[in-house]
């Protein structure tokens, strides 16, 4: 069974892959990392992420990066969506998450062209999604914790101006697939986003629903 889970930055997508993931006892790809680890070798090379040979080359980036903790800051994640608009990037780092997607047993992905480019014949595709306010609010708490100071209003820009490259790029926008399940998670706790999308996964697979 592959689970194809889209959508924007900071919806909870990756959260409900995750516990998809654990639950149906399936590896689990966070696709976004391929392209942060890109955006931060074009950092490292001292390139220019809107070059797209600079990007390019940045795709030979090496494993040992994918630890990198860099990867999860909001600088990374504004690299990651500006190197993702180049097409010859996308199509580097198709192989490597369209095997994982085919691997014999399956697998849960989530990104923002699963469904659409890396694994439409999913059985299982959801676009987790959220209000701007709702999902600059929660990155908001998790960068507090973090100890980063940044304002709300810094994020929510942030995420207008990301939501609006990724949507509108030429190459695999960020759009749902016309059959996904669309699951708004602006007023949902973690538990009930996560009820909602395996009540979607047992739909879509002819599963009876949780009691
Ligand atoms: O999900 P994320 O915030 O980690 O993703 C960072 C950026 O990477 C995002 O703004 C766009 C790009 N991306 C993409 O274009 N395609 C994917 N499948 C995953 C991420």
């Amino acid at each position: 069974m592959i689970i194809a889970v889209d959508g924007p930055t900071a919806s909870g997508k990756g959260t409900i892959a995750k516990a998809l993931a654990a639950h149906f006892g399936l590896p689990h790809l966070d696709t976004g990392l391929l392209y942060r680890a890109v955006g931060r070798q074009v950092f490292l090379d001292g390139g220019d992420p809107d070059d797209g040979g600079d990007a390019l080359a940045a795709t030979s980036f090496p494993d040992s990066l994918l630890g990198d903790p860099h990867l999860r800051d909001e600088a990374t994640g504004g690299l990651a969506s500006r190197v993702s608009v180049h097409p010859a990037v996308r199509q580097a780092l198709y192989e490597r998450q369209r095997s994982f997607a085919m691997q014999p047993g399956g697998a849960v992905l989530d990104g923002r062209d699963i469904g659409t480019v890396i694994a439409p014949e999913a059985e299982v595709k959801l676009f987790v999604t959220a209000s701007v306010e709702a999902r600059a609010q929660r990155r908001f708490l998790e960068m507090r914790e973090r100890g980063v100071h940044v304002t709300l209003l810094e994020i929510e820009d942030d995420l207008r101006r990301r939501d609006e490259r990724d949507t509108n790029r030429a190459v695999a926008p960020l759009v749902p697939a016309a059959d996904a399940l669309v699951i708004d998670t602006s007023t949902l706790s973690r538990e009930e986003a996560f009820a909602a999308a395996l009540d979607a996964v047992n739909a879509a697979t002819g599963q009876q629903p949780c009691p």
